[in-house]
C-alpha cells in the first residue's frame, strides 16, 4: 500500500513513434534526448530508441553514462564543451560536441591534443539563442579544418517557428545559402520540421517531442500525427465529498460552488510536477469562481476520472487536487484518475495551464514512482 501516484512509461509507444520518424525522413535520426529524455528516464528511453543512429543530451556526464552503458550511436553535446577540462573525456568517449561560440574555439585552440573530434557548428539562422553569426562562418569553418584536433565537421541550425504558422523559410533559406560552399553533413529539423518540412530533412534530424508521442502543433494531435503517448501520469481518487451552493474548495476558496455537486481530492499535486497554474485564464464566471487578483481562476484543467472526461477545481496544492465529480459515474475512493497520457493529451493539459508539454513532462518530480 503506498500513495497510488504513479507515472508508467510506455516503451513500445516510444519505438512506435521512432518508426513514425523513420518513415518521414530517410535521414539519420539524432534522438534527443536531453532534461533526462523529457522526463522518462536517460536510460530506459535510450534503450527503447536504439534505433536511432545517435542521441542528443547536454550533460557530458550522462553522455559518459550512455557510453558506460554501451550504447555505440552518435553521442552528441547539444551545447557542447562548457570548461576545457571536458576536452579529454569528449575524446576518451567518442562524444560528438556542438561549437557554438568563439570561448569554446579559443579552449580548442589550447588543447594540446590531436584526435579526431566530432564537431557539430552551430549556426545562427534567426533563432539567436546559441550559435555563430553567418559573417564569421568562413573563418570558423577554415579554423576547423585546419585545427588538428578536429575531424568530421557537421553543419547545424535550429529552427524557431517550425511549429507555428511562421515555418522555417526564412531560416532555412539562410542556411542552405550559408552552407552551400561546404562539403558536410547537415542537420537542421527538430520535430516540427520532421514532421512539416521534409526539405530541412538533410543527413541528421533532431527529433525530440515527437518521440515522446505529444505533437510540437496546436493545430493538429498527436494521434492525427500517428503519435502514441508516452507517459501516463496517473493516480486515484482519495477523498469524496458533497458541496452545498456557496461552499468553496482549496487555498484562498478559488472555486466556488453555485449548486449541489460532487467532488473528489486527487493524490497529485505541484510537487508531484502537476502544474500550479492550471486551468483556464477567465475572468470571472459568475457564481463559481473568485478570481486572483490577476482575475486567474485555476479551475477547469482536464482529466479522466474512471476514464471519463472532468475537470480540476480551484487552486492545486502541493499534493492534492480537486475534481468535479458530479457527472462522473461510480467514481468513488479508489476509482483510477488520468492526469495525463493515454486517453488524456497532455498537450490538453498544458494548454489548460498555459503552458507546453515539453514543460509538464521534464517537471515530474523524483517522488513520483515510474514504471516501465
Ligand atoms: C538543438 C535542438 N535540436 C532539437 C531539439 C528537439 O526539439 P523538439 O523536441 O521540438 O523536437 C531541441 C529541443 O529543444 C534542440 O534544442
Amino acid at each position: 500500500m503506498s500513495r497510488p501516484i504513479q507515472a508508467r512509461i510506455d516503451l513500445s509507444a516510444l519505438k512506435s513513434n521512432l518508426r513514425v520518424v523513420r518513415r518521414l525522413a530517410t535521414s539519420r535520426i539524432m534522438a534527443v534526448i536531453k532534461a533526462n529524455a523529457y522526463g522518462h528516464g536517460l536510460l530506459r528511453a535510450a534503450e527503447a530508441l536504439d534505433e536511432a543512429e545517435g542521441f542528443a543530451l547536454l550533460d557530458v556526464r550522462d553522455a559518459i553514462a550512455l557510453r558506460e552503458a554501451g550504447f555505440r550511436q552518435t553521442i552528441l553535446l547539444l551545447e557542447g564543451f562548457f570548461t576545457a577540462d571536458e576536452l579529454p573525456l569528449l575524446a576518451e568517449y567518442e562524444l560528438s560536441t556542438v561549437i557554438h561560440s568563439t570561448q569554446q574555439l579559443a579552449m580548442l585552440d589550447a588543447y594540446p591534443r590531436r584526435g579526431s573530434l566530432s564537431v557539430w557548428l552551430k549556426i545562427n539562422t534567426g533563432m539567436n539563442r546559441l550559435g555563430f553569426a553567418p559573417e564569421q562562418l568562413p573563418a570558423v569553418m577554415e579554423k576547423l579544418k585546419s585545427h588538428p584536433a578536429i575531424g568530421e565537421v557537421t553543419l547545424m541550425t535550429h529552427f524557431a517557428h517550425a511549429d507555428e504558422a511562421e515555418g522555417v523559410a526564412e531560416q532555412l533559406e539562410r542556411f542552405k545559402g550559408l552552407t552551400a560552399a561546404y562539403r558536410a553533413p547537415r542537420s537542421l529539423a527538430n520535430s516540427a520540421a520532421v514532421l512539416r518540412y521534409p526539405a530541412t530533412h538533410a543527413e541528421w534530424v533532431r527529433p525530440g517531442i515527437m518521440l515522446y508521442g505529444a505533437s510540437p502543433f496546436a493545430d493538429t494531435s498527436a494521434q492525427q500525427l500517428g503519435l502514441q503517448p508516452v507517459m501516463t501520469l496517473s493516480s486515484e481518487i482519495i477523498s469524496v465529498r458533497e458541496l452545498k451552493a456557496g461552499d468553496r474548495v482549496g487555498y484562498a476558496g478559488l472555486f466556488r460552488a453555485d449548486k449541489c455537486m460532487r467532488i473528489g481530492t486527487v493524490a497529485c499535486g505541484y510537487a508531484d510536477g502537476y502544474p500550479r497554474q492550471s486551468g483556464r485564464v477567465e475572468p470571472e464566471a459568475p457564481g463559481t469562481h473568485r478570481p486572483t487578483p490577476g482575475g486567474y481562476a485555476p479551475t477547469g484543467t482536464p482529466v479522466l476520472v474512471n476514464g471519463q472526461r472532468t475537470s480540476t477545481l480551484g487552486r492545486v496544492s502541493m499534493d492534492m487536487l480537486s475534481v468535479d465529480l458530479s457527472e462522473v459515474s461510480g467514481a468513488e475512493v479508489g476509482s483510477p484518475v488520468t492526469l495525463w497520457g493515454n486517453g488524456m493529451p497532455v498537450e490538453e493539459v498544458a494548454a489548460a495551464a498555459g503552458t507546453i508539454s515539453y514543460e509538464l513532462m521534464c517537471a515530474l518530480t523524483a517522488r513520483v514512482p515510474v514504471e516501465y
